[in-house]
Formats: structure tokens, sequence, C-alpha cells
């Protein structure tokens, strides 16, 4: 290439190249050498590279060789002086486009780079690589956010949801309660009602039991002044005399009478109980007398405590204290009586039948056969002090389980077969006595022994 050649190839492109000799003299530059240097390109034609660079002589000349000598690109560093007496260093690429010949010497074509700005776009880079890392920071962080946001709001689902559940559950209690309180209650109307329907054609009977035995006596005394009076009956007399058997009826209408007798009063005494045991008149705060309610509610259960087939009767040991009248809300305190000996009743028929306890899976008892000649019931009512009385419910079944004892006055739990046990009994009776009452209610078992349940009520301090 010529020099004449170069520069037309040059002129268009926008980096500084120039040509020179392996000697250093500047055969031809483009515009951008001149810009660089702050001169005009006529004023560099034939001059030395030396002259605009601040290396030695020696250091240019050797740059210069070893770039004509070399098929490849040698990179090296030159310092311009420039016009304005400022320098420049720029990093060169040097290449040999016409190898030394004896008419000429070696064409170098020389390609300048402002190491400036080459490190300013560096920094630019730099800058550009910062802002990215930064934005990529950024997203990180926003990423990490929204997956705090995101457990946040999980947990808070989670949250909503149990108290959802709790609610649910309470409602469901709720409505349980409720539904046992109505049957309850319309149990209570209906022995009541019963009660009072019985109670009057029984004291009609009652009333003139009395009047009706007395007028056979009066007829009978009659019939033997007859008697006295004409012993020498007619055929007729005598033979209706022996018909009726005179001297049997003599005999058995007293006790007939007092049987009867027996039995309207024990009527009476049923009635009684069940009105005491519905107790509806009194749905409000009472004075009353524990034992009547413990009493009524025993009456109540008679059937179950008598021997019927396979189960021996159950004797009821009463161990009643002098207790006050104590105030509380009678038809509930009857229920939570009723609960307790229904379960020890239930506990005593099963060791009964099969001396195998209620918890069949939770214990092994072998073939004893604990309770099946002795099933008792023990209540016993005692003065704690001057404010506290407490009556205890104990009975000799197979006990209660140490595993299950926790969990006795939960809502729903049964051991018991579906249909047979609601589990609602002892939690019923526990809000009755803790919470209606501020009592407690605790129970004590020794499992192969029995139960004990132990009510305390203040006397009079149901708030
Ligand atoms: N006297 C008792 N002896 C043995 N277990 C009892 C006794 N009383 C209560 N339990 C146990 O407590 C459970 C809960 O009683 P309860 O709340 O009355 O419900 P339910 O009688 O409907 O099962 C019973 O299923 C039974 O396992
Ligand atoms: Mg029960």
């Amino acid at each position: 290439m010529t020099p004449e050649q170069f520069l037309e190839f040059a002129r268009v492109l926008p980096e500084p190249l120039l040509l020179v000799s392996s000697e250093g003299q500047l055969l031809a530059t483009n515009q951008p050498v001149a810009d660089m240097l702050g001169l005009r390109r006529q004023e560099l034609r034939g001059r030395m590279l030396l002259e605009f660079v601040t290396e030695s002589a020696n250091d240019v000349v050797k740059y210069l060789q070893a770039c004509s000598s070399s098929r490849t690109m040698v990179i090296g560093s030159l310092t311009l002086r420039k016009n304005d007496g400022q320098t420049l260093i720029c990093r060169s690429q040097g290449a040999v486009i016409q190898p030394w010949s004896p008419e000429s010497s070696a064409l170098i074509l020389l390609r300048l780079e402002n190491r400036a700005l080459a490190s300013s776009n560096f920094v630019l880079l730099n800058e550009k690589i910062d802002e990215l890392a930064k934005e990529v920071q950024k997203r990180k962080q926003a990423e990490e956010a929204l997956k705090k946001a995101n457990q946040k709001l999980e947990i808070r689902v989670e949250e909503r949801t149990t108290a959802l559940q709790e609610t649910l559950n309470e409602l469901q209690l709720t409505q349980t309660k409720l539904i046992q309180a109505e049957k309850m209650s319309s149990l209570g109307q209906m022995v009541a009602g019963i009660a009072h329907e019985i109670n009057n054609p029984v004291s009609f009977i009652y009333g003139n039991l009395y009047h009706a035995h007395k007028y056979t006596q009066d007829l009978l005394k009659l019939v033997q002044v007859y008697q006295q009076v004409f012993p020498n009956t007619p055929p007729e007399i005598q033979e209706q005399v022996e018909e009726i058997d005179l001297d049997f009826l003599f005999q058995d209408i007293t006790r007939l009478f007092e049987s009867m007798t027996v039995g309207t009063e024990r009527i009476q005494e049923i009635v009684k109980s069940l009105r005491n045991f519905s107790r509806l008149d009194e749905a409000q705060l009472k004075q009353v007398n524990i034992h009547e309610g413990i009493d009524s509610t025993l009456m109540i259960l008679k059937h179950r405590l008598q021997a019927r087939d396979e189960y021996p009767e159950i004797k009821v040991i009463k161990k009643y204290s002098q207790l006050p009248n104590v105030t509380c809300y009678p038809g509930e305190l009857n229920q939570v009586f009723m609960n307790i000996l229904v379960n020890a009743l239930d506990a005593l028929e099963v060791s009964a039948v099969n001396g195998q306890p209620l918890e069949v899976n939770l214990r092994t008892t072998g073939n004893q056969t604990l309770t099946k000649n002795n099933p008792q019931i023990e209540i016993k009512t005692e003065v704690i002090d001057e404010k506290w009385i407490m009556v205890s419910i104990a009975d000799n079944g197979l006990g209660i389980n140490e595993q299950i004892h926790s969990k006795l006055f939960d809502p729903f739990f049964t051991t018991k077969a579906v249909g047979k046990g609601t589990g609602l009994g002892l939690y019923i009776s526990y809000q009755i006595i803790v919470e209606r009452h501020n009592g407690q209610l605790n129970c004590f078992s020794v499992p192969g022994e029995g139960a004990e349940f132990v009510i305390k009520i203040p006397i009079s301090s149901v708030s």
C-alpha cells in the first residue's frame, strides 16, 4: 500500500491510523491522528514519530522493528506529546504492511487508542455493571420481600383458618348444648306433666281408700252381728257364705287394703320424686335440701339398682351428714347427680357382666371378675367448713384408666358404644358445678377398684 492508497483508505475510518517507515518517519496519517495531537495533517507529513512521543528514540525504534519483523500485530504503548504541551497515553497496535526490501524500508501501520478514553469506557462499563448488579440486587430484595409477604400471608390465612375452625367447633358445641338443654327441659316438662296428671287420681284413690276400708269394715261388722243374732241361717245364705269363703275374706280384706295403701303411698312418693327431680318451678336459685335431690334421683334410677337377668342388685350405701340447705339451681344439680350415678351404674353393669373394664382395649384385667358379687355405690355428704359442702359418689366398678383420666370432662369424650354414650354427661356436669355454682368437680380412680366423683359447692355464695 502506498501512502496515497493508505490515505484514501484511512480517511473514512474514525480511529487514529498512521503509516510509518521502520525508521519512524511519518508517511501518512488520517484526520483523527491530527486531532489527537492538535495539529493539521499537513504539518505531520515527513516528520519523525519521535518528535511527537515522549519515549526514547531507542524504545521507539525497537518497537517499530518488532512490528516490522513480526507477522502478527504487536501491541505497544506510546505517550503522545500534544501541541498544547499535554501528554496522551495511547495503546498502539502495529503491523507490517510492506516488508523491507533493498529498494525501500518496511512500512508499518500503527493504530492508536486513547487509554483514557478506553479506561473511561471501562469506567462506564463498570458503572453499567454496577448498575446492573444493583438492579439485580434490588430485584432479589423485591423477590425476597415478596416471598416474605407471601409467607406472612400464608401464616395469616392459616391463623384465620384455625380461628374459623375454633369458632365452628365452639358453635357446634353450643348447638349440642342447646339441643341437650332443650331435651332436658322438654323431658323435665314431660316428667312434671305426667307427675301432675298422676298425682290427682292417685290422691282420689289414696283419700278414698281410708273411707272404703272403713265402710268395708262396717259392713263386715254388720254381717258378724247378723250371724250372732241369727246363728241359724237359711241354707241359701249358708251356701253363699261358703261360696265366698267369708272367713278368709274377713282376714284378707284388711291385708288387701293395707297393701293398696302402701302401693298408693309409693306412687305418691314416685310422683313427688319426679316433681322434685324435674323442679320445673325452680329454675331460679333456691335454698334446698341436697339429700332430697339425691334421693329423688335414686328413686328414678331404682329400676337399674334392682337385680335383673344377668345383673346382680346394686347396693346403695348412703353416708349422709347433717347438711344445711344449699343455695343452688336444684334442677341442674339433680342433673349432675343423675349423670354421675348413671355413669357409675354403667361401669358396674359392664364389670358385672364380663368383669372387663369399659375401656376394654386400654387395660388388661385377666379373668378377674372384679365387682360381680358386690357392686355398690357409696354416696357420702359432708360439711367441709362454714362455707362449703361436699358430695361424693363412689362406685366399685372397674375404674378409669390413667390414659383417659385427663379427657373425662372433654365434650364428646366417651368410651361407650355409639348410641349409648354421648360424651356430654361429665362435660355438662362440670359446667353446672364449676361455672353455674362456682364449685369444683373432681374424679379420683384406682383402675380396677372403682371411681369416685367429688362435688364441692359453696353453701350460699353462688353469684
Ligand atoms: N364411674 C365411672 N367409672 C368408669 N368410667 C367412667 C365413670 N364415669 C365416667 N366414666 C368414663 O367417662 C366417659 C365420659 O362420661 P360422660 O361424659 O358421662 O359420657 P358418656 O357417659 O356418654 O360416655 C365415659 O364414657 C367413661 O369412659
Ligand atoms: Mg354419662
